[in-house]
């Protein structure tokens, strides 16, 4: 069968930065997220004996089985034939209508795509916890593309991974003046992967303890907040969040350095107009990006006021998205 699924981004409100276990892909704390509507990956599956070999296309390209890329597809594909005991080979074929690998978290809602329609075309028909912990297993941040509206991942404490899945907090009708602008300050790819930068920060940042300890009473605190739409200190929170998870990646050896100047610049303009009474927040991933965290009513002011900064070349506003959702048309 042939399955095509479109799955969001989603823009972590308080962040994972480390894993606990490199091979279950727990993290050392839970996190929180909202997904995005309109940064959007469309993935089709199909498995099928008339394909020699696994195959992988990606935004126009093909990905070879040497690439990382195709490797990561592969063990998806292989979780998801071992659960519905096939052996056909699969054909992928997936785009972004984001800047792919730049800070916008294009891994979450690509394998979360990628689990959702390689789930069906295979004839499963798993309960979004268990899609969850299959898309951690792709990649941690996708397991809460999985979830329309608001999350949160579990950091869990079972041996086996099983309770480590992303769960709603709120579905997107919760806050629908909730906004996210995304700043495009560069489209090139990162340099360091958050894997890799991660994985560096657990062995030898001093601040790694602090930081997961601080993080995970965060992820409890962001719960509440967003149940009781408490905005600004949701904003606060998030924007602290970011800033101690990055302080984590920058004291790591050697130093995971992810902001440009233009996100520096976006930074001073967001607290300046915090400091002129203004409700926006700032976070940043693993890259040089910036979302800033805002409410509908207040958008107009913050874009102009952006407009103004060359360093940005682009403001994707995003409202609250919706989950993992099958589509009709397919890719190939
Ligand atoms: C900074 O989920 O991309 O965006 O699990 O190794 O694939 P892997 O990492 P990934 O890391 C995301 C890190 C982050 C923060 C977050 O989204 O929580």
């Amino acid at each position: 069968m042939k399955v095509t699924v479109k799955a969001n981004a989603n823009i972590a409100l308080t962040k994972y930065w480390g894993k606990k276990d490199a091979a279950l892909k727990t993290p050392w704390n839970s996190s929180t997220s909202v997904t995005l509507d309109g940064l959007e990956t469309t993935t089709t599956v199909e498995f099928d004996k008339k394909y020699k070999k696994d195959e992988f296309v990606l935004d126009g390209k093909e990905f070879g089985p040497e690439t990382d890329e195709f490797k990561e597809v592969k063990e998806q594909l292989d979780i998801i034939r071992g659960k519905a005991k096939i052996k056909d080979n699969a054909k992928v074929v997936s785009n972004n209508n984001f800047p792919t690998a730049a800070g916008f978290a294009s891994s979450a809602s690509g394998l979360a795509a990628l689990t959702f329609a390689a789930s069906k075309a295979a004839g499963l028909n798993l309960s979004t916890k268990e899609l969850s912990i299959i898309s951690r297993m792709g990649s941690g941040s996708a397991s809460r593309s999985l979830i329309d509206g608001f999350a949160i991942w579990h950091r869990g404490s079972a041996k086996d991974g099983s309770d480590s899945f992303a769960e709603q907090i709120a579905p997107k009708e919760h806050w629908p003046e909730f906004r996210i602008l995304g700043c495009v300050i560069s489209k090139n790819a990162k340099k360091i992967k958050s894997r890799a930068g991660m994985a560096q920060s657990v062995k030898t940042s001093p601040i790694f303890e602090q930081w997961y300890t601080n993080a995970e009473k965060d992820a409890q605190a962001m719960v509440k907040l967003i149940k009781e739409k408490k905005f600004e200190e949701l904003g606060k929170l998030a924007q602290s969040n970011c800033i101690l998870m990055h302080a984590c990646a920058m004291t790591t050896q050697p130093p995971v350095i992810y902001w440009a100047p233009g996100t520096l610049e976006v930074m001073h303009k967001v607290l300046e107009m915090q400091d002129e009474g203004m409700k926006c927040y700032f976070t940043m991933d693993g890259g040089p990006q910036v979302k800033i965290i805002c409410l509908a009513s207040d958008v107009p002011k913050i874009k102009a006021a952006l407009k103004e900064i060359e360093y940005v070349h682009e403001v994707i506003e995003c409202k609250p998205g919706l989950g993992p959702r099958v589509v009709k048309e397919n890719l190939f």
